[in-house]
């Protein structure tokens, strides 16, 4: 964020506050079909698997031979770093007859080579295939040809983000754009790094977690106990960058401002920014650490969230390890407030209250979310329909 937009963005939280801009945009619906349908579960599951994800902390990989196994949006995902420092992401399977080479959740450290359980066909950490036994049995498959299949991967904000399938050459700068950029020039480089992880089941389908998050008309009720005092009611200054979202929540300590702040600090004292980058990452700029999480869908009514407190290197020695647990704990507290919210609308959808969950004129954040998701599924329905055109012939057994 640099002075420039700041005193943009300055102007437009006084006039937001003051009420002679306030952002709205009109009212909508969103069908609770969205919510409730396996289908539409399926297609956006697969559709998910073309879109980056955060997935984890990149400390967990600092050094060569650190490796991960995970599974993202379904896809099974090994993560490895090379000896050169290189990280990389693999689908999780072996190339002879799809064996997964490490166990769901398993890391370690020092590793040059992985080889399979069932036949021990074995890799190096750059995805070759190095050897397997027997090998004039595979006179059909040759070795060069049998390398890991690889996956999209970069680390960006202290956090790995990984594209659960293939394509090649992917735009991870282009994927990130401006609002990438921003996060980073708020120090949080590639030296950031996460003091704390936590993770969760979540019994609501994905995209309520994001309906919750991406607008401030409940902070008043739905936080009045947490953090509802600390905020302007339902105010919000808000950008699209493209399927990217940037919204400004200002706090009351913003009124006492005479002018733009000097430093970001001091900015961050009056304001909470979140970075929702789509399709399910959200950060929460919180001045000297973002708190943030990913969400994966594991069912039409249930999903995955992983969290991530990351500090960037000039607050990594400045804060104690207690300051950073209360501000986790403080964090996670009132995302428990929206969690149970999001879980008990789950259990209403079916009920035929509702046909349309109703969005407000000021929650117009939810509804550019379910239209970047509408979006992505016609985008993953046009590749379908190309990939199919496309097929080779197969030589089956
Ligand atoms: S499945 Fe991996 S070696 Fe056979
Ligand atoms: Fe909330």
């Amino acid at each position: 964020m640099n002075n420039a937009t700041l005193a943009e963005l300055h102007a437009r939280i006084a006039a937001a506050i003051n009420g002679a801009q306030r952002q709205r945009e009109p009212g909508s619906w969103s069908p609770v079909e969205r919510y409730l349908s396996r289908s539409r579960y399926e297609a956006e599951r697969i559709a998910l698997r073309r879109c980056p994800l955060a997935v984890g902390a990149a400390a967990r990989l600092k050094s060569p031979g650190d490796w991960w196994a995970t599974t993202v949006h379904g896809v099974p995902v090994l993560l490895c770093r090379g000896e050169e420092g290189e990280l990389r992401a693999f689908i999780n399977a072996c190339r002879h007859r799809g064996a997964a080479l490490a166990a769901e959740g398993a890391c370690g450290t020092g590793r040059e080579r992985f080889v399979c359980p069932y036949h021990s066909w074995t890799y190096g950490a750059d995805g070759r295939c190095l050897g397997r036994p027997h090998e004039s049995d595979f006179a059909h498959a040759p070795r060069e040809q049998s390398a890991l299949v690889p996956l999209p991967c970069v680390e960006r904000f202290g956090l790995v983000w990984v594209v659960a399938s293939v394509q090649s050459g992917f735009d991870w700068d282009g994927y990130f754009g401006p609002l990438g950029r921003e996060v980073e020039a708020l120090g949080f480089t590639a030296e950031a790094t996460v003091a704390h992880e936590r993770g969760l089941e979540q019994a609501s389908n994905w995209k309520l977690l994001f309906d919750a998050n991406l607008e401030t008309y409940h902070f008043a009720y739905a936080h009045r106990g947490t953090i509802a005092a600390l905020f302007h009611d339902n105010v919000v200054v808000h950008d699209r960058f493209g399927d990217h979202q940037r919204l400004v929540l200002p706090k009351r300590a913003f009124s006492a401002l005479a002018g733009p702040p000097a430093t970001l600090e001091a900015y961050a004292k009056a304001i909470n920014t979140i970075y929702f980058f789509f399709p399910a990452t959200l950060l929460l700029w919180e001045g000297d650490h973002l708190n943030g999480f990913a969400v994966t869908p594991t069912g039409v009514d249930a999903c995955r969230v992983d969290g991530w407190l990351v500090v960037p290197q000039q607050h990594r020695s400045s804060r104690s390890p207690a300051y950073w647990q209360r501000n986790l704990d403080e964090f996670w507290t009132v995302l428990g407030e929206d969690y149970a919210l999001a879980a008990s609308m789950q259990a209403g959808l079916a009920s035929g209250a509702n046909q349309a969950l109703c969005f407000g004129a000021n929650e117009f954040a939810c509804a550019a979310f379910h239209a970047s998701v509408e979006r992505m599924l016609t985008l993953e329905c046009q590749a379908a329909l190309q990939g199919e055109a496309g097929l080779p012939q197969a030589t089956r057994a």
